[in-house]
């Protein structure tokens, strides 16, 4: 009996990935190039709209090295979810007071690993958790989520997250009694269009600030979140317009004596940093409506376009120029033998009248989001691949 060889394993990801050429001397696709002189502009563009807030990099929206050191070299914080997310941080940054631990669903063995690694803020918002914390992080401040409406955002971030106010009441009233500062953090829902909509769950902070002064305390901390927009495909308001808004409604709800801020942004500094580049792999005419196959798809990356919640800018070239000429909407797929890997049936890209397999369009603003979702080989594809320049 003959044993068959182990199946080559399929490459993982690779930040610094070499960049592949093929056979025409294209480089292979798909392929994410993030311009890492663009993450540090979005970083410097939103340090000055919001004076005074440190800024926390949700890592979850590329924890790519290079965008990590650029960001730290810049001055940014970090917004971690998990031990993974803390030891990527700690390998480029080793200082942990620079963390906060935003993910409200966490092990009672990942807590007691970020406080042994020296991380001492997290996110709470129910009792369950808060016992977790209140046994397992002795001394740290408890930022306590309240929830959000999530209108306004392409990606609202649902009900699986935040507390009402009097639950808030409750748990930063226990945290207080338990000896921990405390702090109150919400997240008005990703890709967010209304630059007001920071101002309900603030103004439901300032009533929560009285209860945390008549305990004879104050807020240690006040965590805007993130929510601010990429450059995709409906227009937004420019982030300056985002600083403004809030740091007025900061003003109105917890002026004069503001306690100390913090956000954490993850798409605004990375997504518009991101080009996806993909080849077109079969045009085809179906029910009357002209089908776009590209390889990639929703799951070598693009899981944002679930519900075609994201809509992504995206443009048509042919070998190295851009494809011009009369365009016509599409249906937009990926190459999976999988029936819920369209990416747009509803949203109707409009793409070139004469797009044929070969062509390349590449996918704007999608350096936030798309590699950590890419899966690990479904179908057989290579997850998604990440070069910087
Ligand atoms: C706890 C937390 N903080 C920050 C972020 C970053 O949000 P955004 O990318 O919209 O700025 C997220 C995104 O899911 C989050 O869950």
């Amino acid at each position: 009996m003959s044993i068959a060889p182990p199946l080559s394993p399929i490459p993982r990801q690779q930040h610094h990935a070499e960049l592949r050429v093929g056979p025409t001397g294209a480089a292979t696709t798909p392929m994410l190039t993030v311009d890492l002189a663009t993450v540090r502009d979005s970083y410097r563009q939103l340090q000055a709209a919001l004076p005074g807030v440190d800024l926390h990099y949700a890592v979850k929206a590329n924890p790519s090295e290079p965008v990590l050191y650029v960001l730290l070299d810049e001055g940014a914080r970090w917004d971690v979810a998990s031990p993974g997310e803390i030891d990527a941080v700690l390998a480029v940054d080793p200082d942990p007071s620079r963390i906060s631990y935003g993910n409200t669903v966490k092990k009672a063995v990942d807590i007691a690993h970020a406080h042994a690694r020296g991380v001492r803020r997290f996110a709470v918002d129910c009792d369950a958790e808060l016992d977790k914390l209140i046994d397992l992080a002795p001394g740290a401040t408890l930022l306590v989520r309240i929830t959000t409406s999530g209108a306004g955002a392409d990606w609202a971030l649902g009900q699986k997250f935040g507390c009402d106010e009097v639950t808030a009441g409750r748990l930063l009233a226990r945290a207080l009694t338990h000896g921990h500062p405390v702090g109150i953090c919400f997240h008005v829902g990703s890709q967010q269009h209304d630059v007001t909509a920071w101002d309900e769950p603030l103004a439901t902070t300032a009533r929560l600030r009285t209860l945390v002064r008549d305990h004879g305390s104050d807020l240690a901390v006040v965590d805007l979140g993130g929510g601010f927009p990429a450059h995709a495909a409906d227009p937004t308001p420019d982030v300056s317009s985002f600083g403004t808004a809030i740091m007025a409604a900061v003003g109105r709800h917890l002026g004069p004596d503001v306690p100390p801020l913090m956000a954490e942004p993850g798409r605004v500094l990375v997504a518009d940093a991101g080009t996806l580049e993909t080849e077109v792999v079969l045009v085809s005419e179906r029910a009357g409506r002209r089908w776009v196959y590209v390889d990639v798809g929703l799951f070598s990356g693009l899981a944002e376009t679930m519900g075609e919640a994201i809509r992504y800018r995206i443009t048509a070239h042919r070998v190295g120029r851009p494809l011009q000429g009369r365009t016509a909407d599409v249906v937009l797929a990926g190459p999976t033998c999988d029936s819920v890997d369209v990416l747009y049936q509803q949203h109707r890209p409009q793409l070139p009248v004469d797009l044929q397999a070969g062509d390349r369009l590449r996918i704007h603003a999608a350096g936030a989001y798309t590699t950590t979702y890419s899966s690990v080989g479904f179908n057989g594809f290579a997850p998604l691949r990440e070069v910087h320049r």
